[in-house]
Order: C-alpha cells, then sequence, then structure tokens
C-alpha cells in the first residue's frame, strides 16, 4: 500500500476549524488525525467530545483518534458515537489490554494501540494479531512540535517484523516530529501512515505540504 497522510488537527487554528477542516477534505491527506489529552496520562488538556463532533460534522475522511487518557475504556461507546473511525489507546494506560481492544471493536471500530517511546515493540507480542494498528510514538506524547526521537525508525522495523511473523494484519503509523526528511526514513523502514501537525500548519501552504508528504 502507499502511505497514507494523517494531519493533526493539534495544530490547527481551533478559531476555524472548519476552514481548516476543509482544507484537509481538499487536500491529497487520507485521515484526520485527532489528539485527545486528559491532563493525568500526558501533561497536557486537548479537547473532548464536543470538538470531535464539531470536526466529525465536516470531516469527508477517516477519523483516527489518538487517546492519551488514563481509564479509555469508559469513554469507547462515546468515542464510537462521536464519529471515530480508528481508536488508538496508549499501552502504558491499559492494563486490560486485551480487553479494551475487543470493546473498540465491539463498537465497530477499528484498535489501534500506541507505544510510547520508551516501551519496547516486544510487549506487543501476545496482542498484535488483534490489532489493526500499531501507533509508534516518535515524541513524548503531550503536546506539538517536538523534536523526533530517533529510535521510532528501529522500532518501526520491529513491529514490521512482529506483524510479518505472526500474520497480523496490523499497519504501522507514526506520530510526532514528522517532516519530508524524517518521514522518508520512516516510509522506508516499514511506516503505512505518518501524522503530521506543525509540520503541516506552519508552513506557507498546508495543502501542497500534505501532497509533497503524499508524494514523498
Ligand atoms: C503529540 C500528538 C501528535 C502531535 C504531533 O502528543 O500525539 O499527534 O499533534 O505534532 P507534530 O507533528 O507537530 O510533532
Ligand atoms: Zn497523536
Amino acid at each position: 500500500m502507499t502511505h497514507l497522510i494523517a494531519p493533526s488537527v493539534l495544530s490547527c487554528d481551533f478559531a476555524n476549524i472548519q476552514r481548516d477542516v476543509e482544507m484537509i477534505n481538499n487536500s491529497t491527506a487520507d485521515w484526520f488525525h485527532i489528539d485527545v489529552m486528559d491532563g493525568v496520562f500526558v501533561p497536557n488538556i486537548s479537547f473532548g467530545f464536543p470538538v470531535i463532533k464539531a470536526i466529525n460534522k465536516h470531516a469527508k475522511k477517516t477519523l483516527d483518534v489518538h487517546l492519551m487518557i488514563v481509564n479509555p475504556d469508559q469513554y469507547v461507546e462515546e468515542f464510537a458515537k462521536s464519529g471515530a473511525d480508528v481508536l488508538t489507546v496508549h499501552y502504558e494506560a491499559c492494563p486490560h489490554l486485551h480487553r479494551t481492544i475487543q470493546l473498540i471493536h465491539s463498537f465497530g471500530m477499528k484498535a489501534g494501540v500506541a507505544l510510547n517511546p520508551h516501551t519496547n515493540v516486544s510487549v506487543l507480542e501476545n496482542i498484535i494479531a488483534d490489532l489493526d494498528m500499531v501507533l509508534i510514538m516518535s515524541v513524548n506524547p503531550g503536546f506539538g512540535g517536538q523534536k523526533f526521537i530517533e529510535n521510532a525508525v528501529e522500532k518501526v522495523k520491529q513491529t514490521k517484523e512482529l506483524i510479518a511473523k505472526s500474520g497480523s494484519k496490523a499497519i504501522i503509523e507514526v506520530d510526532g516530529g514528522v517532516n519530508l526528511e524524517t518521514g522518508k526514513r520512516l516510509i522506508d523502514a516499514g511506516a503505512n501512515v505518518l501524522v503530521a501537525g506543525s509540520f503541516v500548519f506552519n508552513s506557507e501552504n498546508p495543502t501542497e505540504t500534505i501532497k509533497k508528504l503524499k508524494e514523498m
């Protein structure tokens, strides 16, 4: 598959959210990446259901929702109702990960698991067959605009091997510090979906930047 681009709306202009959603609709982007932060799992608070519902009203592409929250099980149904197509939880926030994944699937969503930069890929060995996606964090979650952490490239390769070995159909997404240079190396390593926030929205022409990421 050719790689997918998921602009992160965390870096959009929230006073002009409809405009930025339409920009993504009309671009070569594939997904909307939506970051939910609770101020507990990560040291930042982003937004919740009203904002996701507002985005969903206008978005014409897959909603890829990345939960940086504790106790995600409690809210899985509400995220489904808000329009999430792919729901990703953090390995580090889920003591009963298998149950959480089943719950996400029971609401008809695809299920992803995110790994913080310090978490080994090998922890997914016993859950990989049930996953639709693995999200490799290439920054510490919580903020846009951070510097890319290099070990993500190696972790993408390790994830690809784990997927091949297990026969899983999971795809690999990478999130944090993605630009044309890091993005290229991640794709070469086996990444299927690239999230990009500040690189897209801080550029002069976000539509063109998305196109460049897509065509690289
Ligand atoms: C970080 C978020 C990312 C963030 C990426 O916690 O999960 O999705 O928006 O932003 P950039 O692309 O600016 O690193
Ligand atoms: Zn994210």
